[in-house]
């Protein structure tokens, strides 16, 4: 990650919501319960954005993750499934027990939600940083963002990534903060 993109440019202190995502030129992130790209340095930058804090993600979501769990980060599912389990992972069952479970815990690192769709939807009032990749391209897939109001934020930094033989796809990184963050806990 570029020195640019560091969170501590961010005022919202943790626990706050981020999103971690990367889109194509129409919004597109998912195909076939993947990735319609390859390229590893997004994948290296979601690592060194999310590493230290928690991911949450729906269920679908953590069925593409090649060797669940996300290492070095405590990992939550979404899943409406009572008898779903995943080993070293929390599962909940709904956004309340997510929170409710953040805040007996008294989390004190960011929150990132790492999609798919049904999660960026539920989380979209309670979201506070963006971190949005940008592929400069339109890949074929099923799965698109939902709208965010662009306005309700700034965008604090931007970096392009590195195009290389593993990386061929234009591509980035944008970090965003709301114009009014929104406390977690209060
Ligand atoms: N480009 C990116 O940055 C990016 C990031 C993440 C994901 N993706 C892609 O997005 C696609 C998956 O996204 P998706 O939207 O189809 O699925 P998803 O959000 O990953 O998972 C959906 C599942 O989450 C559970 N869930 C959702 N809302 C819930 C709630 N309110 N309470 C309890 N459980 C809830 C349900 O699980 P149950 O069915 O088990 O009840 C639901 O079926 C994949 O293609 C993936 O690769 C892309």
């Amino acid at each position: 990650m570029s020195n640019k993109m560091n969170p501590l440019n961010l005022d919202v202190k943790a626990p706050y919501i981020s999103y971690v995502w990367a889109e194509d030129k129409e919004g597109l992130i998912g195909r076939d319960n993947d990735l319609p790209w390859s390229l590893p340095g997004e994948m290296k930058h979601f690592v060194e954005v999310t590493t230290g804090g928690v991911v949450v993600m729906g269920r679908k979501t953590y069925e593409g993750i090649p060797n669940p769990p996300l290492k070095n980060r405590i990992n939550i599912i979404m899943t409406r499934n009572e008898n779903f389990e995943a080993e070293g992972s929390v599962i909940c069952h709904s956004k309340k027990e997510v929170l409710d479970y953040l805040q007996k815990k008294e989390i004190e690192k960011p929150i990132h939600v790492i999609g798919g769709t049904t999660l960026f939807e539920l989380f979209m009032d309670d979201v506070s940083v963006l971190y949005r990749t940008i592929i400069d391209e339109v890949f074929e897939g099923d799965t698109y963002m939902p709208e965010i109001d662009y306005k309700d934020f700034h965008c604090i930094n931007h970096a392009d990534g590195v195009e290389d033989a593993e990386n061929k796809h234009p591509h980035r990184f944008y970090l965003y903060e709301r114009k009014n963050p929104i406390p977690l806990f209060e």
